[in-house]
């Protein structure tokens, strides 16, 4: 008798422990567990980077690529960076034209040198997105560094509008991830989010 409670008490703790288990389950390991068992930290960061910007790669490579700053290796995210910075400017162009065709010279360049501020808009979504963690560098290299972070953030538009063939996905894609929004296709509701952010600055600028 006294064995067979012990059974049951052991079986209860065993399923407790396993429930638990099940709880501990992180993003992170939920990752594990679908990439290859094998997958290094720095695979398992790229699924979970995709994840991030929702947005999957055809070709992993080029993410592997934005990831990898040209202290680490001749193959670099430098050149995607440039066209990333491309993508965000062509997008921000377009929502803000679309917006209002009469929009002045001036104030569309205020609104794209914003957009791609090293220190505070770039680094910022970028470190967000947590790259200071997964970049490749040298050992040399700083990876909290603005223009090493930026670099890599840029790199990442870059590189999906190669995957994707299509440089407004990538803007999109962009916008989701500078605005927290989910991705959306060009109209309405991102020219809703952009006014609202036009007017905080405006506000901010008011006081
Ligand atoms: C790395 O860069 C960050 C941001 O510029 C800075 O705050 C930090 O002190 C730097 N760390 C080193 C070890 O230089
Ligand atoms: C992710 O992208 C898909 C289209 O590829 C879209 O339907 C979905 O709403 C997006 N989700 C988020 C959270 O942005």
């Amino acid at each position: 008798m006294a064995s067979r409670r012990f059974t049951v008490f052991t079986l209860l703790v065993l399923a407790a422990f396993f429930f638990l288990q099940v709880l501990a389950v992180n993003d992170l390991d939920y990752m594990r567990i679908k990439a290859k068992p094998s997958a290094s930290p720095f695979e398992l960061a790229l699924e979970l980077l995709q994840k991030k910007i929702n947005y999957t790669f055809l070709k992993i490579d080029l993410l592997r690529r934005a990831m990898t700053h040209p202290s680490f290796s001749e193959e670099n995210n430098k050149a995607l960076s440039i066209l990333g910075v491309n993508v965000i400017n062509t997008f921000v162009s377009m929502i803000s034209l679309r917006k209002d065709i009469d929009i002045s010279p001036k104030e569309l360049n205020r609104l794209i040198s914003e957009i791609s501020k090293v220190e505070t808009s770039c680094a910022a979504d970028g470190m967000r997105l947590g790259l200071h963690k997964m970049v490749r560098i040298s050992p040399k290299t700083n990876a909290t560094a603005p223009s090493v972070v930026c670099g890599a953030f840029r790199a990442i538009f870059g590189a999906v509008a190669i995957d994707s063939g299509k440089s407004d996905d990538a803007g999109s894609i962009f916008w989701g991830v500078h605005t927290g929004e989910a991705r959306t296709a060009l109209p309405l509701k991102v020219e809703i989010i952009f006014m609202k952010e036009q007017n905080t600055d405006r506000n901010r600028a008011n006081n």
